[in-house]
Protein backbone atom coordinates (compact mmCIF):
# COMPACT_ATOMS: atom_id res chain seq x y z
CA UNK A 1 0.00 0.00 0.00
CA UNK A 2 1.07 3.62 -0.79
CA UNK A 3 2.74 4.44 2.24
CA UNK A 4 1.22 8.23 1.57
CA UNK A 5 -2.02 7.16 1.91
CA UNK A 6 -1.91 5.40 4.98
CA UNK A 7 0.18 8.04 6.37
CA UNK A 8 -2.86 10.39 5.56
CA UNK A 9 -5.46 8.16 6.94
CA UNK A 10 -3.94 7.85 9.86
CA UNK A 11 -3.52 11.50 10.33
CA UNK A 12 -6.91 12.08 9.63
CA UNK A 13 -8.05 9.20 12.19
CA UNK A 14 -5.99 10.59 14.79
CA UNK A 15 -7.05 14.54 14.27
CA UNK A 16 -10.62 12.88 14.40
CA UNK A 17 -10.32 10.87 17.49
CA UNK A 18 -9.03 13.85 18.95
CA UNK A 19 -12.04 16.41 18.49
CA UNK A 20 -14.80 13.50 18.84
CA UNK A 21 -12.85 13.08 22.26
CA UNK A 22 -13.49 16.23 23.18
CA UNK A 23 -16.76 16.31 23.03
CA UNK A 24 -18.39 15.49 26.08
CA UNK A 25 -16.00 18.35 27.69
CA UNK A 26 -17.14 21.03 25.95
CA UNK A 27 -19.40 23.92 27.11
CA UNK A 28 -23.00 23.79 25.61
CA UNK A 29 -23.76 27.45 24.72
CA UNK A 30 -25.95 29.56 26.00
CA UNK A 31 -27.66 30.36 22.95
CA UNK A 32 -28.36 27.86 20.17
CA UNK A 33 -26.58 28.44 16.83
CA UNK A 34 -28.74 28.34 14.24
CA UNK A 35 -27.31 26.88 11.37
CA UNK A 36 -25.71 24.45 13.79
CA UNK A 37 -29.44 23.68 15.38
CA UNK A 38 -30.23 22.44 11.86
CA UNK A 39 -27.84 20.79 11.03
CA UNK A 40 -27.91 18.77 14.29
CA UNK A 41 -31.32 17.99 13.32
CA UNK A 42 -30.08 15.29 10.44
CA UNK A 43 -28.90 13.55 12.84
CA UNK A 44 -31.52 11.20 13.18
CA UNK A 45 -31.22 10.34 9.52
CA UNK A 46 -27.51 10.10 9.24
CA UNK A 47 -27.57 7.88 11.98
CA UNK A 48 -28.61 5.09 9.99
CA UNK A 49 -25.50 4.84 7.39
CA UNK A 50 -23.33 4.16 10.12
CA UNK A 51 -24.96 1.43 11.75
CA UNK A 52 -25.78 -0.58 8.74
CA UNK A 53 -21.61 -0.06 7.24
CA UNK A 54 -20.23 -1.05 10.89
CA UNK A 55 -22.69 -4.48 10.78
CA UNK A 56 -21.46 -4.73 7.81
CA UNK A 57 -18.18 -4.55 8.11
CA UNK A 58 -18.42 -6.91 10.73
CA UNK A 59 -20.25 -9.45 9.28
CA UNK A 60 -17.79 -9.65 6.18
CA UNK A 61 -14.95 -10.00 9.22
CA UNK A 62 -16.94 -12.19 10.86
CA UNK A 63 -17.28 -14.21 7.79
CA UNK A 64 -13.18 -14.24 6.56
CA UNK A 65 -12.47 -15.49 9.94
CA UNK A 66 -14.60 -18.67 9.51
CA UNK A 67 -13.60 -19.06 6.12
CA UNK A 68 -9.75 -18.99 7.68
CA UNK A 69 -10.53 -20.88 10.78
CA UNK A 70 -12.60 -23.93 8.99
CA UNK A 71 -9.75 -24.26 6.47
CA UNK A 72 -11.80 -24.25 3.69
CA UNK A 73 -14.49 -22.56 1.43
CA UNK A 74 -17.71 -25.23 1.35
CA UNK A 75 -19.83 -21.82 1.17
CA UNK A 76 -18.09 -21.14 -2.06
CA UNK A 77 -17.81 -17.58 -0.52
CA UNK A 78 -16.15 -14.71 -2.66
CA UNK A 79 -13.22 -13.33 -0.63
CA UNK A 80 -15.05 -10.67 1.21
CA UNK A 81 -12.61 -9.63 3.47
CA UNK A 82 -10.99 -7.48 0.32
CA UNK A 83 -14.51 -5.49 0.95
CA UNK A 84 -13.46 -4.93 4.74
CA UNK A 85 -11.01 -2.20 4.02
CA UNK A 86 -13.22 0.51 1.86
CA UNK A 87 -16.20 -0.24 4.50
CA UNK A 88 -13.86 0.71 7.45
CA UNK A 89 -13.15 3.76 5.59
CA UNK A 90 -16.90 4.88 4.68
CA UNK A 91 -18.27 4.03 8.42
CA UNK A 92 -15.12 5.60 9.96
CA UNK A 93 -16.70 8.74 7.56
CA UNK A 94 -20.27 8.42 8.02
CA UNK A 95 -19.98 7.56 12.47
CA UNK A 96 -17.92 10.93 12.29
CA UNK A 97 -20.88 12.64 10.08
CA UNK A 98 -23.40 11.32 12.83
CA UNK A 99 -21.54 12.19 15.26
CA UNK A 100 -20.95 15.38 14.87
CA UNK A 101 -24.41 16.08 14.08
CA UNK A 102 -25.52 14.76 17.40
CA UNK A 103 -23.16 16.59 18.69
CA UNK A 104 -24.76 20.32 17.42
CA UNK A 105 -28.07 18.80 18.52
CA UNK A 106 -26.85 17.88 21.92
CA UNK A 107 -24.96 21.69 21.92
CA UNK A 108 -28.51 23.32 20.93
CA UNK A 109 -29.51 21.96 24.39
CA UNK A 110 -33.09 20.58 23.15
CA UNK A 111 -31.92 17.47 24.35
CA UNK A 112 -30.85 16.74 28.28
CA UNK A 113 -30.57 14.30 31.06
CA UNK A 114 -28.78 11.63 31.72
CA UNK A 115 -29.68 8.98 29.20
CA UNK A 116 -28.48 12.01 26.76
CA UNK A 117 -25.39 12.03 28.35
CA UNK A 118 -24.92 8.64 27.98
CA UNK A 119 -25.80 8.38 24.29
CA UNK A 120 -23.26 11.10 23.55
CA UNK A 121 -20.71 8.92 25.22
CA UNK A 122 -21.94 5.89 23.31
CA UNK A 123 -21.50 8.07 20.09
CA UNK A 124 -18.08 9.11 21.20
CA UNK A 125 -16.49 5.97 22.87
CA UNK A 126 -17.80 4.21 19.23
CA UNK A 127 -15.80 6.51 17.31
CA UNK A 128 -12.63 6.21 19.07
CA UNK A 129 -13.02 1.93 18.97
CA UNK A 130 -13.95 2.27 15.31
CA UNK A 131 -10.82 4.76 14.54
CA UNK A 132 -8.28 2.78 16.71
CA UNK A 133 -9.93 -0.91 14.44
CA UNK A 134 -8.92 1.33 11.36
CA UNK A 135 -6.04 2.69 12.91
CA UNK A 136 -4.63 -1.21 13.52
CA UNK A 137 -6.19 -2.21 10.04
CA UNK A 138 -3.38 -0.36 7.88
CA UNK A 139 -0.95 -1.10 10.07
CA UNK A 140 1.78 -2.44 7.28
CA UNK A 141 2.14 -5.90 8.41
CA UNK A 142 -0.93 -6.56 10.27
CA UNK A 143 -1.86 -9.94 8.68
CA UNK A 144 1.27 -11.44 9.11
CA UNK A 145 1.79 -10.11 12.72
CA UNK A 146 -0.89 -11.34 15.63
CA UNK A 147 0.00 -8.28 17.98
CA UNK A 148 -1.33 -6.12 15.25
CA UNK A 149 -4.42 -7.98 14.51
CA UNK A 150 -5.90 -8.95 17.63
CA UNK A 151 -6.35 -5.57 18.65
CA UNK A 152 -7.82 -4.31 15.38
CA UNK A 153 -10.37 -7.20 16.02
CA UNK A 154 -10.63 -6.91 19.57
CA UNK A 155 -11.72 -2.87 18.51
CA UNK A 156 -13.83 -3.51 15.32
CA UNK A 157 -15.91 -6.29 17.76
CA UNK A 158 -16.44 -2.98 20.52
CA UNK A 159 -17.52 -0.95 18.02
CA UNK A 160 -19.90 -3.23 17.09
CA UNK A 161 -21.13 -3.38 20.61
CA UNK A 162 -21.24 0.33 20.95
CA UNK A 163 -23.19 0.50 17.95
CA UNK A 164 -26.02 -1.55 19.92
CA UNK A 165 -26.23 -0.46 22.95
CA UNK A 166 -26.03 3.29 21.55
CA UNK A 167 -28.51 2.72 19.35
CA UNK A 168 -30.64 1.17 22.08
CA UNK A 169 -30.02 4.30 24.13
CA UNK A 170 -31.05 6.99 21.45
CA UNK A 171 -33.98 4.85 20.24
CA UNK A 172 -35.24 4.95 24.24
CA UNK A 173 -34.60 8.56 23.99
CA UNK A 174 -37.21 9.46 20.93
CA UNK A 175 -39.33 6.39 21.37
CA UNK A 176 -39.77 5.61 24.93
CA UNK A 177 -38.27 2.71 27.18
CA UNK A 178 -40.56 0.27 26.02
CA UNK A 179 -40.39 0.76 22.43
CA UNK A 180 -38.87 -2.12 21.27
CA UNK A 181 -40.55 -4.90 24.27
CA UNK A 182 -43.95 -2.93 24.07
CA UNK A 183 -45.70 -5.60 21.68
CA UNK A 184 -43.59 -8.78 23.41
CA UNK A 185 -46.47 -10.06 25.19
CA UNK A 186 -44.45 -11.72 28.29
CA UNK A 187 -42.12 -8.32 29.08
CA UNK A 188 -44.65 -6.03 29.46
CA UNK A 189 -46.78 -5.28 32.96
CA UNK A 190 -49.68 -7.59 33.17
CA UNK A 191 -53.20 -5.63 31.76
CA UNK A 192 -56.11 -7.34 33.63
CA UNK A 193 -57.02 -10.38 31.54
CA UNK A 194 -60.12 -9.95 28.80
CA UNK A 195 -63.11 -10.98 30.94
CA UNK A 196 -64.18 -14.04 29.78
CA UNK A 197 -68.36 -14.68 30.39
CA UNK A 198 -69.78 -18.47 30.15
CA UNK A 199 -72.11 -19.19 27.61
CA UNK A 200 -75.91 -19.76 28.44
CA UNK A 201 -75.49 -23.47 29.09
CA UNK A 202 -72.76 -22.82 31.59
CA UNK A 203 -74.35 -20.65 33.52
CA UNK A 204 -75.25 -22.10 36.63
CA UNK A 205 -78.76 -20.91 37.86
CA UNK A 206 -78.07 -19.95 41.36
CA UNK A 207 -75.24 -18.78 41.67
CA UNK A 208 -75.16 -16.62 38.41
CA UNK A 209 -78.55 -15.99 38.02
CA UNK A 210 -80.64 -16.22 41.85
CA UNK A 211 -77.29 -14.95 43.12
CA UNK A 212 -77.04 -11.52 41.86
CA UNK A 213 -80.61 -10.99 42.34
CA UNK A 214 -80.32 -11.33 46.14
CA UNK A 215 -77.19 -9.74 46.10
CA UNK A 216 -78.16 -6.47 44.52
CA UNK A 217 -81.87 -6.39 46.92
CA UNK A 218 -81.60 -8.34 49.66
CA UNK A 219 -77.87 -8.18 50.78
CA UNK A 220 -78.00 -4.57 52.44
CA UNK A 221 -79.64 -5.90 55.40
CA UNK A 222 -78.67 -9.84 54.91
CA UNK A 223 -75.12 -10.07 55.10
CA UNK A 224 -72.53 -10.96 58.03
CA UNK A 225 -72.33 -7.60 59.65
CA UNK A 226 -76.07 -7.13 59.28
CA UNK A 227 -77.63 -9.68 60.17
CA UNK A 228 -81.77 -8.95 60.11
CA UNK A 229 -83.93 -11.91 61.27
CA UNK A 230 -80.93 -13.35 62.00
CA UNK A 231 -80.54 -14.75 58.19
CA UNK A 232 -77.46 -14.28 56.37
CA UNK A 233 -77.78 -14.32 52.54
CA UNK A 234 -74.37 -14.82 51.24
CA UNK A 235 -73.99 -18.49 50.04
CA UNK A 236 -76.27 -21.20 49.55
CA UNK A 237 -75.20 -22.58 52.47
CA UNK A 238 -76.26 -19.61 54.60
CA UNK A 239 -79.45 -19.78 52.78
CA UNK A 240 -79.61 -23.44 53.60
CA UNK A 241 -79.13 -22.38 57.59
CA UNK A 242 -82.22 -20.08 57.55
CA UNK A 243 -83.29 -16.81 59.87
CA UNK A 244 -84.74 -16.99 63.37
CA UNK A 245 -88.45 -18.30 62.36
CA UNK A 246 -86.23 -21.65 61.15
CA UNK A 247 -88.66 -21.78 58.24
CA UNK A 248 -87.21 -23.45 55.47
CA UNK A 249 -85.90 -21.22 52.92
CA UNK A 250 -86.35 -23.35 50.58
CA UNK A 251 -88.87 -26.45 50.29
CA UNK A 252 -87.85 -27.90 46.52
CA UNK A 253 -90.11 -27.98 44.23
CA UNK A 254 -92.52 -25.74 46.60
CA UNK A 255 -91.67 -22.14 46.09
CA UNK A 256 -94.88 -21.21 47.76
CA UNK A 257 -93.66 -23.40 51.10
CA UNK A 258 -90.56 -21.69 50.38
CA UNK A 259 -89.34 -18.85 52.88
CA UNK A 260 -87.23 -16.96 50.50
CA UNK A 261 -90.15 -17.02 47.58
CA UNK A 262 -93.09 -16.65 50.01
CA UNK A 263 -91.98 -13.39 51.18
CA UNK A 264 -91.24 -11.37 48.07
CA UNK A 265 -94.89 -12.16 46.82
CA UNK A 266 -96.73 -10.97 49.95
CA UNK A 267 -98.53 -7.98 50.02
CA UNK A 268 -96.82 -4.60 50.40
CA UNK A 269 -98.76 -3.60 53.48
CA UNK A 270 -97.63 -6.79 55.44
CA UNK A 271 -94.77 -6.86 57.61
CA UNK A 272 -92.41 -9.46 56.59
CA UNK A 273 -93.07 -8.49 52.87
CA UNK A 274 -89.00 -8.79 51.69
CA UNK A 275 -87.84 -6.91 50.51
CA UNK A 276 -89.27 -3.87 52.53
CA UNK A 277 -91.82 -1.92 51.08
CA UNK A 278 -89.67 1.70 50.98
CA UNK A 279 -86.41 -0.73 49.64
CA UNK A 280 -86.39 -1.52 45.77
CA UNK A 281 -88.39 -4.17 44.73
CA UNK A 282 -88.08 -7.48 42.34
CA UNK A 283 -88.88 -7.16 38.68
CA UNK A 284 -91.51 -9.31 37.53
CA UNK A 285 -89.09 -11.52 35.71
CA UNK A 286 -87.05 -11.77 38.70
CA UNK A 287 -89.71 -13.05 40.30
CA UNK A 288 -90.27 -15.48 37.84
CA UNK A 289 -86.85 -16.79 37.87
CA UNK A 290 -86.76 -17.52 41.16
CA UNK A 291 -89.88 -19.52 41.68
CA UNK A 292 -88.93 -21.17 38.13
CA UNK A 293 -85.63 -22.52 39.94
CA UNK A 294 -87.18 -23.63 43.38
CA UNK A 295 -89.80 -25.19 41.02
CA UNK A 296 -87.07 -27.17 38.91
CA UNK A 297 -85.47 -28.19 42.80
CA UNK A 298 -83.64 -25.17 44.02
CA UNK A 299 -80.77 -27.19 44.14
CA UNK A 300 -77.38 -25.46 44.22
CA UNK A 301 -75.59 -26.91 40.98
CA UNK A 302 -78.03 -26.83 38.68
CA UNK A 303 -77.11 -25.75 35.02
CA UNK A 304 -79.10 -23.99 33.06
CA UNK A 305 -78.29 -26.28 30.04
CA UNK A 306 -79.69 -29.20 31.95
CA UNK A 307 -82.74 -27.57 32.49
CA UNK A 308 -84.61 -26.46 29.16
CA UNK A 309 -87.84 -25.22 29.31
CA UNK A 310 -89.96 -22.60 27.33
CA UNK A 311 -91.28 -20.60 30.09
CA UNK A 312 -87.55 -19.69 31.35
CA UNK A 313 -86.47 -18.63 28.00
CA UNK A 314 -88.75 -15.80 27.70
CA UNK A 315 -87.34 -14.87 31.22
CA UNK A 316 -83.68 -14.98 29.85
CA UNK A 317 -84.15 -13.10 27.22
CA UNK A 318 -85.09 -9.99 29.04
CA UNK A 319 -82.60 -10.84 32.03
CA UNK A 320 -79.29 -11.83 30.39
CA UNK A 321 -78.24 -8.88 28.54
CA UNK A 322 -78.54 -7.32 32.03
CA UNK A 323 -76.81 -10.21 33.42
CA UNK A 324 -73.81 -10.79 31.49
CA UNK A 325 -73.47 -6.39 31.13
CA UNK A 326 -73.24 -6.94 35.23
CA UNK A 327 -70.98 -9.57 35.70
CA UNK A 328 -68.69 -8.42 33.09
CA UNK A 329 -68.79 -4.92 35.00
CA UNK A 330 -67.72 -7.02 38.17
CA UNK A 331 -64.85 -9.26 37.19
CA UNK A 332 -63.48 -6.05 35.36
CA UNK A 333 -63.79 -3.85 39.02
CA UNK A 334 -62.67 -6.96 41.16
CA UNK A 335 -59.63 -6.93 38.32
CA UNK A 336 -58.97 -3.47 38.88
CA UNK A 337 -59.65 -3.63 42.89
CA UNK A 338 -57.20 -6.42 43.08
CA UNK A 339 -54.29 -4.20 41.40
CA UNK A 340 -55.18 -1.07 43.47
CA UNK A 341 -54.91 -3.23 46.30
CA UNK A 342 -51.28 -4.24 45.19
CA UNK A 343 -50.19 -0.51 44.68
CA UNK A 344 -51.61 0.81 48.03
CA UNK A 345 -49.79 -1.90 49.70
CA UNK A 346 -46.99 -0.56 48.48
CA UNK A 347 -47.81 2.38 49.20
CA UNK A 348 -48.20 2.08 52.70
CA UNK A 349 -44.85 0.20 52.68
CA UNK A 350 -43.12 2.98 51.60
CA UNK A 351 -44.47 5.21 53.76
CA UNK A 352 -44.78 2.95 57.30
CA UNK A 353 -48.55 2.43 57.07
CA UNK A 354 -50.53 -0.86 56.51
CA UNK A 355 -53.09 -0.24 54.05
CA UNK A 356 -55.32 -3.30 53.56
CA UNK A 357 -58.77 -3.83 51.71
CA UNK A 358 -61.70 -3.38 54.64
CA UNK A 359 -63.10 -6.51 55.46
CA UNK A 360 -66.74 -5.10 56.13
CA UNK A 361 -66.85 -2.52 53.48
CA UNK A 362 -66.30 -4.20 50.13
CA UNK A 363 -64.02 -1.99 47.62
CA UNK A 364 -62.82 0.24 50.51
CA UNK A 365 -59.15 0.85 52.42
CA UNK A 366 -58.25 0.44 55.87
CA UNK A 367 -55.32 2.52 56.92
CA UNK A 368 -53.26 1.86 59.80
CA UNK A 369 -49.89 1.97 61.99
CA UNK A 370 -47.00 -0.86 61.42
CA UNK A 371 -45.91 -3.04 64.16
CA UNK A 372 -43.61 -1.50 65.82
CA UNK A 373 -44.70 2.08 64.29
CA UNK A 374 -43.09 3.58 61.75
CA UNK A 375 -42.59 7.43 62.25
CA UNK A 376 -45.46 9.10 60.74
CA UNK A 377 -46.02 12.27 60.10
CA UNK A 378 -49.13 15.14 58.44
CA UNK A 379 -46.22 15.09 55.29
CA UNK A 380 -46.83 10.75 55.47
CA UNK A 381 -50.62 11.76 54.92
CA UNK A 382 -50.28 13.90 52.40
CA UNK A 383 -48.85 10.99 50.49
CA UNK A 384 -52.67 9.19 50.50
CA UNK A 385 -54.20 11.99 49.39
CA UNK A 386 -54.35 10.74 45.29
CA UNK A 387 -56.59 8.12 47.22
CA UNK A 388 -58.18 9.65 50.02
CA UNK A 389 -62.21 8.72 48.39
CA UNK A 390 -60.76 4.91 49.00
CA UNK A 391 -60.31 4.95 52.90
CA UNK A 392 -63.59 4.11 54.92
CA UNK A 393 -61.30 3.59 58.34
CA UNK A 394 -57.94 5.57 59.31
CA UNK A 395 -56.46 4.71 62.33
CA UNK A 396 -52.78 6.34 63.37
CA UNK A 397 -52.75 5.94 67.38
CA UNK A 398 -49.54 7.67 68.91
CA UNK A 399 -48.72 9.27 65.26
CA UNK A 400 -46.76 12.53 64.98
CA UNK A 401 -49.85 14.45 63.63
CA UNK A 402 -51.15 17.15 64.41
CA UNK A 403 -54.64 19.61 63.29
CA UNK A 404 -53.05 19.81 59.64
CA UNK A 405 -53.38 16.23 59.37
CA UNK A 406 -57.16 16.66 59.70
CA UNK A 407 -57.14 18.68 55.87
CA UNK A 408 -56.03 15.48 53.89
CA UNK A 409 -58.17 13.42 55.94
CA UNK A 410 -61.39 15.86 55.19
CA UNK A 411 -60.95 14.83 51.48
CA UNK A 412 -61.65 11.48 52.95
CA UNK A 413 -64.98 11.39 51.20
CA UNK A 414 -65.86 7.77 52.61
CA UNK A 415 -64.24 7.71 55.63
CA UNK A 416 -66.53 6.11 58.58
CA UNK A 417 -63.81 5.94 61.33
CA UNK A 418 -61.27 8.27 62.24
CA UNK A 419 -58.80 7.08 65.06
CA UNK A 420 -56.10 9.57 66.10
CA UNK A 421 -55.23 8.84 70.19
CA UNK A 422 -52.02 9.95 71.54
CA UNK A 423 -51.40 12.36 68.79
CA UNK A 424 -51.40 16.39 68.80
CA UNK A 425 -54.26 17.06 67.20
CA UNK A 426 -55.82 19.83 69.39
CA UNK A 427 -59.16 19.95 67.33
CA UNK A 428 -58.91 23.18 65.62
CA UNK A 429 -58.94 20.93 62.19
CA UNK A 430 -62.30 19.00 63.12
CA UNK A 431 -64.02 21.71 61.03
CA UNK A 432 -61.93 20.53 57.52
CA UNK A 433 -64.07 16.90 58.50
CA UNK A 434 -67.53 19.06 57.80
CA UNK A 435 -68.01 17.13 54.16
CA UNK A 436 -67.39 13.34 55.58
CA UNK A 437 -70.95 12.65 55.52
CA UNK A 438 -69.97 8.69 56.60
CA UNK A 439 -67.94 9.69 59.46
CA UNK A 440 -69.45 8.09 62.50
CA UNK A 441 -66.68 7.24 65.18
CA UNK A 442 -63.81 9.69 66.16
CA UNK A 443 -61.23 8.85 68.67
CA UNK A 444 -59.53 11.44 69.89
CA UNK A 445 -58.64 9.82 73.53
CA UNK A 446 -54.77 11.14 75.23
CA UNK A 447 -54.66 13.80 72.82
CA UNK A 448 -54.02 17.04 72.56
CA UNK A 449 -57.83 18.20 72.27
CA UNK A 450 -58.52 21.50 73.86
CA UNK A 451 -61.61 23.20 74.46
CA UNK A 452 -61.99 25.65 71.63
CA UNK A 453 -61.37 22.77 69.35
CA UNK A 454 -63.81 20.11 70.45
CA UNK A 455 -66.21 22.86 70.28
CA UNK A 456 -65.52 22.08 66.52
CA UNK A 457 -67.49 19.13 66.38
CA UNK A 458 -71.35 21.34 65.99
CA UNK A 459 -69.85 21.28 62.51
CA UNK A 460 -70.01 17.73 62.22
CA UNK A 461 -73.72 16.72 62.76
CA UNK A 462 -73.33 13.38 61.55
CA UNK A 463 -70.92 11.87 63.86
CA UNK A 464 -71.65 9.48 66.21
CA UNK A 465 -69.37 8.91 68.96
CA UNK A 466 -66.30 10.98 70.16
CA UNK A 467 -64.01 9.47 72.61
CA UNK A 468 -62.32 12.05 74.43
CA UNK A 469 -60.74 10.06 77.20
CA UNK A 470 -57.03 12.00 78.92
CA UNK A 471 -58.09 14.79 76.85
CA UNK A 472 -57.32 18.35 77.61
CA UNK A 473 -60.61 19.27 78.04
CA UNK A 474 -63.04 20.56 80.73
CA UNK A 475 -66.14 18.68 82.31
CA UNK A 476 -68.28 21.94 81.76
CA UNK A 477 -67.35 22.54 78.00
CA UNK A 478 -68.36 18.75 77.62
CA UNK A 479 -71.50 19.05 79.45
CA UNK A 480 -72.48 22.30 77.32
CA UNK A 481 -71.66 20.39 74.54
CA UNK A 482 -73.51 17.31 74.95
CA UNK A 483 -76.74 19.67 75.56
CA UNK A 484 -76.38 21.04 72.30
CA UNK A 485 -75.26 18.14 70.33
CA UNK A 486 -77.99 15.42 72.04
CA UNK A 487 -77.32 13.16 68.61
CA UNK A 488 -73.75 13.25 69.50
CA UNK A 489 -72.51 10.29 72.58
CA UNK A 490 -69.22 12.02 73.56
CA UNK A 491 -67.49 9.46 75.52
CA UNK A 492 -64.95 10.01 78.52
CA UNK A 493 -63.41 6.00 77.54
CA UNK A 494 -60.18 5.62 75.71
CA UNK A 495 -62.39 4.00 72.85
CA UNK A 496 -61.36 1.90 70.00
CA UNK A 497 -58.09 1.74 67.66
CA UNK A 498 -56.22 -0.87 65.64
C1 LIG B 1 -84.14 -3.03 54.47
C2 LIG B 1 -83.66 -4.24 55.03
C3 LIG B 1 -84.06 -5.57 54.43
C4 LIG B 1 -83.95 -5.98 53.13
C5 LIG B 1 -83.44 -5.18 51.92
C6 LIG B 1 -84.39 -7.36 53.11
N1 LIG B 1 -84.74 -7.75 54.35
FE1 LIG B 1 -85.32 -9.61 54.90
N2 LIG B 1 -85.52 -8.99 56.81
C7 LIG B 1 -85.33 -7.72 57.28
C8 LIG B 1 -85.71 -7.64 58.68
C9 LIG B 1 -85.62 -6.38 59.55
C10 LIG B 1 -86.11 -8.94 59.06
C11 LIG B 1 -86.58 -9.38 60.45
C12 LIG B 1 -88.03 -9.10 60.61
C13 LIG B 1 -88.88 -10.11 59.93
O1 LIG B 1 -88.68 -11.31 60.16
O2 LIG B 1 -89.72 -9.68 59.15
C14 LIG B 1 -86.00 -9.76 57.86
C15 LIG B 1 -86.29 -11.11 57.82
C16 LIG B 1 -86.25 -11.86 56.70
C17 LIG B 1 -86.61 -13.28 56.67
C18 LIG B 1 -87.06 -14.10 57.83
C19 LIG B 1 -85.88 -14.74 58.51
C20 LIG B 1 -86.32 -15.61 59.65
O3 LIG B 1 -86.09 -16.80 59.57
O4 LIG B 1 -86.89 -15.06 60.63
C21 LIG B 1 -86.46 -13.68 55.39
C22 LIG B 1 -86.69 -15.07 54.83
C23 LIG B 1 -86.00 -12.55 54.63
N3 LIG B 1 -85.88 -11.47 55.45
C24 LIG B 1 -85.72 -12.58 53.28
C25 LIG B 1 -85.33 -11.48 52.55
C26 LIG B 1 -85.11 -11.53 51.13
C27 LIG B 1 -85.24 -12.77 50.27
C28 LIG B 1 -84.76 -10.28 50.76
C29 LIG B 1 -84.48 -9.80 49.36
C30 LIG B 1 -85.42 -10.10 48.35
C31 LIG B 1 -84.75 -9.45 51.95
N4 LIG B 1 -85.09 -10.21 53.03
C32 LIG B 1 -84.42 -8.13 51.96
C33 LIG B 1 -84.83 -6.65 56.54
C34 LIG B 1 -84.59 -6.69 55.18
Amino acid sequence: MDSRFRTFIWVFLIVTTIVVASFPFLPIPEKPVGVFVFLGRFHPVLLHFPIVLILLTLIFEGLGIYQKWSGNNKLKLPNLTALVGPLLLVSAISTLITVVGGFLLFQSGEYRGELVRQHLWGGVLLMIALNSAAFFYWWPSRQTNKKVQAPYQGFLFLAGALVIVTSHIGGTITHGADFLTEHLPSLRPEKPAPVELKSPEELLIFEDLVMPIIEDKCQSCHNQYKVKGGLVLTSYASIEKGGDSEKALITPHDPFQSELFHRMILPMNDDERMPPPEKPQLEPYELDLIEWWIQKGGEENMLLGESPSDTISTILDQYLPDLYQSSRLKMRQQQELDQLAEELEDLGEELGLVIELDPEYTGFFTVSMQIPPALITNHSLEKLRPYASLFSKVSLPGADIDDDALFVIGKMTNLRDLYLPKTCVTGEGLTYLKDLTLLENINLSNSELSNVGILNLIHLPEVKRVYVWGAETDTVVLQSLRAHLPEVKILEEEGEYF
